[in-house]
């Protein structure tokens, strides 16, 4: 098995539906990357530096998988890194159309380089990072949304 899989996102933060595609992931590649875009065009609540670490403390267990920050084209940073390979998830049929115009264009830029779509778990198809953060702001529980590490986190730099 040499597949190298490239998993992107903005993780601002990573949440339970990142990590079940994650982790359905990790048995099918040699190295799954998380990818962690630092040139987002999205304002975001925590550094590039603090998503990378939230996801590297929920992944520690998994010796195949690489946390990264990256910025520029994905299929350049894919390139350089061997992958062959780009990890999506899919919500719901509202994902499908963003989805498939960021494939198609990846397609272009480098015939090489797969998107693979993975179905998000039933459980996660109505999460979203913005939805994690307002139910916070709110004081809501995140209980079942995201890792106990990670509702913590956004606790602290809510609080500050
Ligand atoms: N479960 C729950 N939520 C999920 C999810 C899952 N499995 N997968 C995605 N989401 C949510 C995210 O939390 C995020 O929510 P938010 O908008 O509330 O923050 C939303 O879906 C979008 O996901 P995100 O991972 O941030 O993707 P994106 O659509 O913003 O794309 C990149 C990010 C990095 C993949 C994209 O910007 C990129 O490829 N950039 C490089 C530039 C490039 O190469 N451009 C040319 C190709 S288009």
């Amino acid at each position: 098995m040499h597949n190298i899989a490239i998993y992107p996102g903005t993780f601002d933060p990573a949440t339970n539906g990142h990590l079940d595609i994650i982790e359905r992931a990790v048995p099918l590649f040699a190295q799954v990357i998380v990818a962690v875009t630092c040139d987002s065009s999205k304002p975001t609540l925590f550094s590039i530096q603090d998503r990378i670490q939230m996801i590297k403390d929920v992944t520690q267990n998994y010796s195949n998988v690489r946390v990264e920050e990256f910025s520029g084209l994905l299929v350049d940073y894919a390139c350089k890194k061997e992958a062959n390979v780009i990890i999506r998830g899919l919500r719901a049929v509202s994902d499908f159309e963003h989805e498939f115009q960021m494939a198609s264009l990846n397609k272009r830029l480098n015939p090489k380089i797969e998107t693979l779509f993975m179905m998000t778990h039933e459980d996660n198809f109505f999460l979203s990072s913005s939805a994690i953060k307002e139910i916070a702001a709110l004081g809501g529980s995140l209980a079942g949304f995201v890792p106990n590490i990670i509702e913590e986190r956004i606790k602290q730099r809510l609080s500050n």
